[in-house]
């Protein structure tokens, strides 16, 4: 694999190679393999698709974005070609890509993230990445991530259809989120991406009226960076799979915060939209510059280092 370099920032990931932990998280850039190949060539050591439903969906009107202290709110309904048509751009993506290609899949029953899944699986992805945690779509997303006996079977049904690596893309929005890891590993995902974005509303002063045409939206960005490393902490001390850290991460020091928090990978999506695609670079660069100072000769040796020391 033309990123492969053997390296103190290789990573293996439920048996994908990545070149570094870094990874494009699914919600930003993530609808074309054009888009997908170029975050890859920017440094990305895994890319991950803009979640991909059964069927074709527009999502809201807009404003599906705004910006708030920090980060960014959004509400943008999974917008999607539905699968039929994506599986093209999977296809693609897999002639051109040099990284693990995750594909990020929603549903409205455990049968419909299956079956999506599947499709997915079959044209070439390298591992599954389960939206169960889209803050306000209603009947798909966080509907069923926040139930754990409702995201078992999804997992479950998952895990039955596809022989590749599933990952859950779990929700903040829980009283819990241990109590949800531990129910979607023992239903058999490999591991676990935390977090999705934060439920969140902007009001507008002068209308009096809410900003995002869906009202609710998620909350992205620098702002939840610290309720998202508290949830890798808390499930690193719960369940033996590996973690992907999400959530604010915008330079090297955010990304080693979360692997001492037992994160084995993480994920930039929002730090793409402030900072450019160069963000991966100058995150695997300084990561790089902290193990040698630290006098370590690999990334995976500082994996849940917090809860040690
Ligand atoms: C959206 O498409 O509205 C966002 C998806 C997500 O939050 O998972």
């Amino acid at each position: 694999m033309k990123h492969y370099l053997s390296g103190r920032l290789n990573v293996n990931l439920v048996g994908l190679r990545l070149a570094n932990p870094t990874m494009l998280a699914s919600g930003i850039l993530g609808y074309s393999a054009e888009t997908l190949e170029s975050i890859a060539e920017s440094g990305a050591g895994a890319v991950v698709t803009k979640s991909v439903g059964l069927k074709p969906q527009k999502g809201y009107a807009n404003p599906t974005v705004v910006q708030a202290n920090c980060g960014l709110i959004n509400a943008m309904g999974l917008p999607n070609s539905g699968i039929d048509e994506f599986v093209n751009e999977i296809r693609l993506a897999k002639t051109v890509l040099h990284a693990p290609l995750v594909v990020s899949v929603f549903g409205f029953s455990e049968e419909e993230y299956a079956t999506v899944a599947k499709k997915a699986a079959e044209v070439g992805a390298d591992a599954i990445e389960l939206n169960v945690s889209c803050p306000h779509v209603k009947e798909t997303g966080s509907e069923i991530g926040q139930n754990p006996e409702i995201l078992a079977k999804v997992v479950w049904n998952v895990k039955a259809a596809v022989d590749k690596p599933v990952f859950v893309k779990l929700s903040p929005n829980v009283t819990d989120i241990a109590d949800i890891a531990e129910s979607a590993v023992k239903a058999g995902a490999d591991a676990l991406t935390a977090i999705n974005t934060v439920k969140a509303i902007a009001i507008d002063t002068e209308t009096f009226m809410p900003i995002l045409s869906n009202k609710r939206g998620g909350l992205s960005g620098p702002a939840i960076k610290p309720i998202a490393v508290r949830c890798v902490y808390d499930i690193y001390e719960r369940v033996k799979v590996p973690i992907i850290g999400c959530g604010g991460i915008t330079n090297w020091r955010d990304a080693i915060e979360f692997l001492l928090a037992g994160a084995s990978a993480i994920q930039i999506g929002t730090a793409i939209a402030i900072k450019g695609c160069n963000v991966f670079k100058t995150i695997t660069h300084g990561m790089e510059a902290y193990l040698k100072r630290k006098g370590f000769k690999s990334v995976n040796e500082i994996v849940g280092l917090s809860h040690h020391s």
